[in-house]
């Protein structure tokens, strides 16, 4: 169903490569920012250099093995010696803004029951100098799944409320070395997928699980995912509510939440698997009608500073899938175990899958998830500015196919293309979407996946970390350069 043709052969040098040209950079507001994503743990490695303690992800892949072929993140992409290099070739890519997340270990190796150190701040520093001197903005996420291995060990990290006022001292260090440079802050990225991997599938650190399974640590309550994303969710609300009263009139940026989305569509069209789509979509944002008495509470006080917490959303979408009710069945419980409420999901309908299928279990491409989830949003949130914090295509694995296969990746150019026609349209109707930022500048560390599972613009090489930029890199430039040859 390719819309555009192939054609590297009118250039040597890659460009002109498409005859027709669907989507355009002028399709989108001026001032859009594009972009490209990664974040600390997938791509630094240096795990222990310069002051840096371990990480629950350190710990994590250490003893429990945490992805299938015990691979970690010690030395990822190695970015934290090939910053300049890695710079270098996002401003080559023209990106208007990369958004990267700080090693909370390197910043605090302690938490808050130690000193900053320096060599940590120094280290982000130097990229967002690096990022302003070649006109990226820096677009940072305060924390995106690693945190000192000491939170975790002192109190069990977001399980406890103490883990709040943590957040808020990273937060706020922060605020204090980078803010006068970085205007958009996320808090927290995807809570509401680290409080399920973390503490009901057992696939992230601290490794838990409500139901025994593989090697997850189990016998843990029910209750563990809905108190993690409690105390998540309040600190990102401190956090925010301290930008808001403390920084942002000096410092002028934006500050929001990363969710992970996918669009929900139901299976068939009975009422109930109706139902059942619409619980999972406020399984994104809302539970308190599923969960009942078993959710903590917000004091008044706290809903107040939640209410006022958000600048603008930040969306990662990269699959729809369809959901099923099973109020009156057994939910299924293998790799696509069910999610809470009663909602079982699927990406097959009468032997039809939802889209082509990926290396991503579960991330099938269909693009008109994208408008259908900026819509969502803009309807229910009265059209807060959105930002698509991530949307990515994963190739197949490594040994599947040849390298060859992984450089002329055709699919994510028309992943991304097809994706962002979608966005555009949801923009032409209305929807107040700032930016858009491809997962992942470069192929990285896919935590419970290992590095078999590449997004990236660019290649790495695993024994040499040579960077090689994929067709979709030339492509990106392309498109961004808005005079994509075409006539
Ligand atoms: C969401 C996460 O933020 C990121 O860390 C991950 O690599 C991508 N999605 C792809 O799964």
């Amino acid at each position: 169903s390719s819309s555009w043709i192939l054609d590297a052969s009118i250039n040597g040098d890659g460009s002109r490569l498409y005859q027709q040209d669907p989507i355009k950079r002028s399709d989108f507001p001026h001032g859009f920012l594009f972009g490209a994503a990664t974040s600390a743990y997938q791509i630094e490695g240096a795990y222990l250099e310069d002051g840096k303690s371990l990480s629950n992800w350190d710990e994590f892949c250490h003893t429990k093995g945490c992805a299938e072929d015990g691979e970690n993140g010690d030395v990822a992409d190695d970015h934290y010696h090939l910053f300049m290099q890695d710079i270098e070739m996002m401003h080559s890519v023209g990106l208007k803004a990369y958004r990267f997340s700080i090693s909370w270990s390197r910043i605090l190796p302690k938490g808050r029951f130690g000193e900053v150190n320096p060599l940590g701040i120094m280290f982000y520093n130097k990229i967002i100098d690096n990022l302003i001197l070649k006109g990226i903005e820096p677009f940072v996420t305060i924390h995106h799944n690693d945190l000192p291995l000491e939170l975790e060990e002192r109190y069990g990290s977001w399980l406890d409320p103490q883990m709040q006022d943590d957040f808020v001292h990273f937060a706020e260090t922060c605020f204090k070395s980078f803010g006068d440079r970085v205007k958009y802050w996320v808090t927290i990225n995807e809570p509401n997928l680290v409080s399920e991997m973390g503490y009901e599938r057992g696939d992230y650190p601290p490794n838990h699980c409500s139901q025994p399974f593989g090697n997850c640590l189990a016998g843990n309550s029910d209750v563990e995912p809905l108190f993690a994303m409690h105390n998540m969710l309040l600190a990102h609300g401190k956090a925010a509510k301290l930008y808001h009263d403390k920084f942002q009139a000096t410092q002028g940026g934006l500050i929001g939440l990363v969710a992970h989305c996918f669009m929900y569509e139901p299976l068939t069209d009975s009422y109930l698997d109706q139902k059942a789509a619409e619980r999972a979509m406020l399984f994104n944002v809302v539970m308190r009608e599923y969960h009942g008495n078993d959710l903590p509470t917000f004091s008044s006080d706290e809903k107040e500073f939640m209410k006022n917490s958000i600048d603008f959303i930040g969306i990662n979408h990269y699959s729809a899938i369809y959901a099923k009710d099973c109020t009156n069945s057994s939910c299924t419980d293998s790799s696509n175990r069910a999610i809470k409420g009663f909602v079982e999901i699927t990406g097959e309908r009468n032997g039809v899958l939802i889209g082509d299928p990926t290396s991503m279990p579960r991330f099938f491409v269909v693009p008109r998830g994208m408008e259908e989830i900026v819509n969502y949003f803009k309807n229910r949130y009265n059209n807060t500015p959105m930002f698509i914090t991530e949307n990515g295509y994963s190739s197949p694995n490594v040994q599947d196919v040849q390298v060859e296969e992984i450089l002329n990746d055709f699919k994510r150019i028309e992943f991304h293309q097809t994706y962002l026609a979608s966005l555009a349209e949801a923009i032409r109707n209305g929807a107040d979407v700032r930016g858009y930022f491809v997962w992942s500048l470069m192929d990285n560390y896919e935590w419970a996946q290992g590095y078999n599972i590449r997004f990236g613009l660019h290649y790495v090489d695993r024994e040499t970390f040579d960077r090689v930029p994929k067709l979709s890199a030339r492509w990106y430039q392309e498109f961004l350069k808005d005079n994509s040859l075409v006539n």
